[in-house]
């Protein structure tokens, strides 16, 4: 690398199928970016659930790319030459540096707090944190240096859509999404007569499902999503505000995975009924979110065929923003809303937003303020 480049250290926490396609994006464009802006990505620390690589200066790429070869055969961190406890990664904040969350841990509050005291930004794709209740995290809302564009829509903008709506004076009187793509093909399925049971089997074999289905059908991550785009509206709501519907009865929440998937069997009657009502009147059934300032809703809903809501086909998400402005016709963002690879393109358009937001900060102070504010940048030889 050559002098004058300015290094932008990256604790990457978690490794998993979004982590990976972040850290093959960060090694793809860095050169690239380099060039054009003299700002060089190095990840200093990565993670999973087992422990910790980390080098002050920057993890060489042949570690990183051992990082990447090992977990894709399944290996752990934890058993690769060099690696440390997972505790140690608070000792590695050192102002600057941004903390790039892309687990799906709830125990990262701590962390990040103490990131922000140490001058760290921070990145999230991981809905728990945000999700939390309003005393815990409103803190993270509205902070510089906090960014978690993936957290809804994957790489789709929708936080930054609705920031710049608020920011431009625009008030918010409603938002309402189809925001899971595993809903999205269950729903889609039942449209075409598949039955409830075939369909749920189907989505779990294709991978769509978590190993127990009941985390997608539970309708909780839809309703984070919808808790994190209210809290972004500028409605401080509670978890508890947002009413939610799962696709299978309370009765069946609590047995194992497998007893579940034999008794999905007995709500084929009850989906294929609801299908065959919504159809005759010329609706569909799509898994909805709406929320206002007053609280939310997470459900099934019939909607005409031969709507955007009706049209939405596998992993497409579709997000409305019905505001002051957008009053007559909705404002939307809609496009593909899951996968690894269009989530890490939005985790990674944090990373540049928030590097952008402190160059323009650098401009606008003649070139020194970028050490003030990001005392971790560093040059290096
Ligand atoms: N996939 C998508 O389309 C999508 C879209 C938007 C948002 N997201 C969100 O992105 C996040 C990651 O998704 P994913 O599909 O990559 O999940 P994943 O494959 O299960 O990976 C999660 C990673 O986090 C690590 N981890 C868990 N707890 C940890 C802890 N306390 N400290 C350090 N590492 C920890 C895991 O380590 P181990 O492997 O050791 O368990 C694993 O490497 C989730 O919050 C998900 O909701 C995903």
């Amino acid at each position: 690398m050559e002098t004058n480049v300015t290094s932008i250290p990256i604790v990457l926490i978690g490794i998993g199928n979004v982590g990976r396609a972040v850290l093959r994006q960060i090694l793809d464009v860095r050169k690239h970016y380099a060039e054009r802006t003299g700002l060089y990505l190095q990840p200093v620390c990565v993670s999973d659930s087992t422990g910790v690589m980390y080098n002050p200066d920057g993890l060489s790429e042949d570690v990183l790319q051992s990082i990447l070869r090992a977990r894709s055969q399944s290996r752990r961190i934890v058993t690769l030459p060099g690696a440390q406890q997972k505790e140690s990664v608070q000792e590695m904040l050192k102002p600057g540096t941004i903390i790039v969350d892309v687990t799906a841990s709830g125990e990262m509050l701590k962390l990040f707090r103490t990131g922000l005291e140490h001058g760290c930004s921070i990145v999230l794709a991981n809905k728990k944190p945000v999700a939390a209740h309003w005393e815990d995290v409103h803190w993270l809302f509205d902070h510089p240096n906090v960014r978690y564009e993936a957290t809804v829509g994957a790489g789709l903008p929708v936080i930054s859509t609705l920031r710049q709506l608020r920011e431009t004076g625009d008030r918010i009187t409603a938002v309402e999404g189809c925001m899971s793509g595993t809903l999205g093909f269950l729903c889609a399925e039942i449209e075409r007569g598949v039955a409830y049971s075939t369909a749920v089997r189907e989505a779990k074999s294709l991978g769509y499902t978590e190993p127990d289905p009941r985390d997608d059908l539970s309708g909780q991550d839809v309703a984070r999503k919808a808790l994190i785009l209210a809290r972004t509206a500028g409605w401080p709501l509670e978890p508890e505000a947002i009413e939610v519907e799962p696709m299978f009865p309370q009765s069946l929440s609590s047995v194992d995975v497998e007893d579940f998937m034999e008794a999905t069997v007995k709500l084929d009657s009850m989906y294929g009924s609801e299908n065959q009502e919504a159809q005759a009147n010329g609706n569909v059934l799509r898994y909805i979110a709406r929320v206002s300032p007053t609280g939310g809703k997470v459900g099934l809903v019939a909607v005409p065929r031969e709507s955007a809501w009706g049209a939405l086909r596998g992993s497409a998400n579709f997000i409305a923003f019905s505001t002051m402005r957008y009053d007559a016709i909705p404002l939307v963002v809609s496009g593909p809303g899951a996968g690894a690879e269009v989530t890490a393109a939005g985790v990674l358009g944090d990373i540049m937003s928030l590097i952008n937001a402190e160059r323009k900060v650098e401009h606008e102070a003649g070139g020194n303020e970028i050490r003030r504010n990001l005392g971790g940048f560093y040059r290096i030889n």
